[in-house]
């Protein structure tokens, strides 16, 4: 399968609606894509070089359905961040511990939020987590031993979303455009 048919496949199965099944069903149609040789180019893969966290965009459809390749260092957690978007991570290469957090104010006030870890998850090669939309899409992640490499399908296409970042400890929340 190559990444234009997976998008296909994937907006084939998610339109009518996004659910938790039907990301389900993506998730399982992303493990097995990405197992296969030159789903995701060499050139790719090998362009994320150097130790820490870094990300690039594979593809783009016009119904904003977004697929990255992303690598999380080993050596620091990433920020706990959202994105704006439902999303799957699904771990190609190395171990990444993921942390999913719940928000548990409104959300009235802009800069700041209440967050708690809802779950940690340690994830290999073929393992995937999804996540609904805001705010059920906060979550942090770090490479395990060595910086784990994840491809990330995202509803939206999240480079254009400004990010928040939580502090859990202080409660406070910083809005950015991702770099
Ligand atoms: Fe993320």
């Amino acid at each position: 399968m190559t990444v234009p048919e997976f998008m296909a496949k994937a907006e084939e199965i998610l339109s009518g609606g996004v659910i938790a099944e039907k990301l389900s069903v993506v998730g399982r149609l992303l493990a097995t894509a990405a197992r296969e040789p030159g789903f995701v180019p060499e050139a790719e893969l090998r362009g994320l070089h150097g130790g820490d966290s870094a990300a690039t965009l594979l593809r783009v459809e016009s119904s904003g359905l977004t697929l990255m390749l992303g690598r999380f260092s080993a050596s620091e957690e990433t920020p706990i961040h959202d994105h704006g978007s439902w999303g799957i991570a699904c771990v190609i290469r190395g171990r990444d511990r993921y942390r999913h957090w719940e928000r548990l104010d409104d959300g009235s006030k802009p800069d700041r939020a209440q967050v708690r870890l809802l779950y940690e998850k340690e994830l290999g090669p073929g393992d995937w987590v999804s996540w609904p939309d805001r705010p059920g899409d906060i979550h942090s992640q770090q490479g395990i031993g060595e910086p784990a490499l994840e491809l990330v399908l995202f509803g939206k296409n999240v480079l254009e979303i400004p990010r928040q970042y939580f502090d859990a400890a202080t409660g406070a929340v910083r809005t950015a455009l991702p770099q």
